[in-house]
């Protein structure tokens, strides 16, 4: 039997709710069974939505296992404090959502102005995820999916180039006696690094661009001279797109809609055929021709450049990524439930940083400037 906050015994000491994620061709779950039973052990209460785990592999009996109860999605939500999720909830979950509640997912709400607004209505304090950082200021839990969906772009634009793909019929290595693929990447932080990685061993040509010196330096270090490496700017860019074959854009400025780096006119300076990979769509997107997409249809083609813009990449893989978000996760929703959301952000201000609805308002510094210039008639 557990022992409540305060000492006094009330049997479960929060309830937590993991509804089945609705967002289109998402096939994640905020928590495996094992992270599940983390929770449990300690005294919470698990509700989790029956099948929410069957994407990701894990049927109901795994949680049940483990002592999570498996019940409706009206369930969840009437009885849980703290929700646990994995992408921005949907227009029908946000009317869920409550006062009662705390919501700890992604969010990307510089990219969604309106829903920045619906959630602050609805009175729940919400954390993200992709702006929650470590000690040293890196924004941990964004980290782990950024690096699948870069390891994903490179496949995913691998795939683009080829005649069935709409591209111009590349193969990224090339052969003995014909060059491999231009890979420009955008961007040299956790996804762009792992886009180059992954692209650079499939043999392609890799150049990454990114406007911080000393991220530069780590990656000509990490990659000793089998990329090259450029500093960001207008005119770098307006140089490097019509050799490019493909380029995966995976820029952020945290908290922020996603620069444009990329205008539309930039487009006719390119091959017919090439592809634009636009990982930092969640955040509005770095190109601006870029609009979202799912990964039943991944791609569309504006003035003959293939562009893939899937908001949820890591939600094609996700029996892979379940268990890399939980593993980041975990440690901060034992947090949140343990000590209870407030002391938990009190406890440590870096965690605070999650913070982006509160008390009606949008409570993120950065976010609220994005929202507030989305909405700010030109
Ligand atoms: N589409 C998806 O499914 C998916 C999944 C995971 C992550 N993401 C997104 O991928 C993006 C990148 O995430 P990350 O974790 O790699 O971020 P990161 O902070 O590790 O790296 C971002 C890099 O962009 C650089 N940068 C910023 N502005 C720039 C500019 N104007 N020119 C050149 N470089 C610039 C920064 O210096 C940094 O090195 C984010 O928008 C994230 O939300 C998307």
């Amino acid at each position: 039997m557990a022992i409540a906050r305060g000492g006094l015994h009330r049997g479960w000491l929060m309830n937590i709710g993991i509804p089945t994620e609705i967002k289109p061709d998402e096939r994640r779950v905020a928590i495996t069974p094992a992270g599940a039973r983390e929770l449990t052990r300690r005294g919470h209460r698990v509700l989790v939505q029956r099948g929410a785990g069957t994407g990701s592999g894990y049927p109901d009996s795994a949680y049940r296992a483990v002592d999570a109860e498996c019940t409706t999605v009206d369930e969840v939500f009437e009885r849980a404090e703290l929700v646990l999720k994995v992408k921005e909830p949907l227009r029908e979950e946000v009317e869920r959502l409550s006062e009662q509640h705390t919501l700890f997912t992604y969010l990307h709400l510089a990219a969604d102005p309106r829903l920045a607004l619906a959630l602050a209505e609805t009175g729940a304090r919400c954390i993200a995820y992709e702006t929650v950082e470590d000690a040293k200021g890196r924004l941990v839990l964004l980290a782990p999916m950024s690096e699948i969906a870069g390891r994903l772009a490179a496949q995913a634009g691998a795939t683009a180039m080829t005649g069935p793909g709409g591209g111009r019929g590349l193969l990224i290595g090339g052969v003995p006696g014909v060059p491999p693929a231009e890979v420009l990447v955008l961007g040299g932080g956790v996804a762009g690094t792992a886009a180059a990685t992954v692209a650079a061993g499939m043999g392609a040509r890799v150049t990454i661009v990114d406007r911080s010196i000393p991220r530069l330096i780590e990656l000509a270090e990490r990659f000793a001279g089998r990329v090259r490496t450029v500093y960001s700017g207008e005119l770098a860019i307006e140089e490097l797109l019509p050799t490019a074959d493909l380029v995966i854009g995976a820029v952020l400025v945290p908290g922020a809609r996603a620069p444009r780096l990329v205008r539309r006119e930039h487009l006719g300076a390119m091959r017919p055929g090439s592809v634009l990979v636009d990982i930092s769509i969640d955040q509005g997107g770095c190109f601006e021709t870029s609009r979202p997409t799912t990964h039943s249809e991944p791609t569309y083609e504006v003035d003959g450049v293939v562009h893939y813009c899937v908001t949820n990449m890591p939600g094609a893989v996700a029996a892979t990524s379940t268990r890399a978000l939980t593993n980041a996760t975990l440690d901060y929703a034992l947090r949140l439930a343990d000590l209870g959301p407030e002391a938990a952000l009190d406890d440590d201000p870096r965690f605070a940083r999650g913070l982006n609805v509160a008390d009606g308002r949008i409570v993120h510094d950065t976010v609220a400037a994005a929202v507030e210039s989305a909405l700010t008639p030109a």
